[in-house]
């Protein structure tokens, strides 16, 4: 629902501020530094290009994560609904090390001039299988790496979970930053962003493709010399395991 045209841009960003939030006190940013980490060792690239970024997911504490490891990086957000205020923040708060579009930037249509690793957290189970196809083949295509990372499981203890949590919102909106007066309009006074996260949490569950689905994905690109990496880690404060998809161009 968060996804839709009509909704607006302010509860929009509700939803991905509480995902972000919930990434970082399930500690997954830790859990997810050390696969890409790998990725981007293997391929030599340190320019990140964050795919479906919303308010740039779990990439402000995972940037943190890499510099601790000695693999700095650069980030650049994009979205197709780009949320230029969260984007600022992030540019502000990290100064060089994260840039953004403030074009809308499609998934599966990535611009020739932004080069990098390209990442997308929590985001693809938003695509059919014809579009989540399109995304890896215009990865493979441009001879980029890609990482994709979900929090959310096709499973009835996810959903159960997410159900939980979900209800949690008007406990943990006050302690959001930065500070936006728009996110206490939208949960107690009009408790429109409760509902959509509800109901985003439990559709996104549904959607979400299991780590063989996702090989199976990569394989309909027909990528030759890729290397591809699919499935579950468990971030040891999380009830509910990520699923990943890694791809990038093997060496020669
Ligand atoms: C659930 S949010 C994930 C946000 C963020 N990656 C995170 O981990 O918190 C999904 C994001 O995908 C974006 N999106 C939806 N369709 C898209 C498309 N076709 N191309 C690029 N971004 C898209 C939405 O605007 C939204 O910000």
């Amino acid at each position: 629902m968060g996804d839709h045209r009509w909704c607006p841009q302010s509860v929009r960003a509700i939803v991905t501020d509480y995902l972000q939030f919930g990434v970082k006190k399930w500690k997954m940013d830790a859990a997810m530094v050390s696969l890409l980490r790998q990725a981007l060792e293997h391929t030599g690239v340190n320019q990140v290009i964050d795919l479906c970024s919303g308010s740039g997911g779990p990439w402000l504490d995972m940037l943190r994560g890499l510099e601790s490891k000695g693999f700095p990086v650069k980030v650049c957000l994009t979205d197709k609904y780009p949320n230029a205020q969260a984007f600022t923040y992030a540019r502000d708060v990290f100064g060089g090390r994260f840039d953004f579009c403030s074009e809308p930037i499609e998934a599966a249509h990535v611009p020739e001039g932004l080069v990098g690793f390209r990442t997308i957290f929590s985001a693809f189970h938003h695509f059919r299988s014809a579009d989540a196809r399109a995304i890896l083949q215009d990865a493979v295509n441009c001879q980029q790496g890609i990482a994709i990372f979900e929090i959310t499981q096709r499973t009835p203890w996810a959903m159960f979970n997410f159900f939980l949590t979900s209800l949690l919102l008007p406990f943990c909106v006050p302690f959001f930053r930065p500070f936006r007066w728009s996110r206490l309009v939208w949960t107690y006074l009009v408790p429109v962003a409760p509902a959509v996260i509800l109901f985003d949490s439990i559709v996104s569950c549904l959607r979400t493709y299991s780590a063989g689905e996702l090989r199976e994905l990569a394989m309909g690109t027909g990528a030759k010399g890729y290397i591809w990496k699919a499935g579950e880690i468990k971030a040891p404060a999380a009830p509910v395991p990520i699923t990943y998809l890694l791809g990038y161009p093997g060496r020669d």
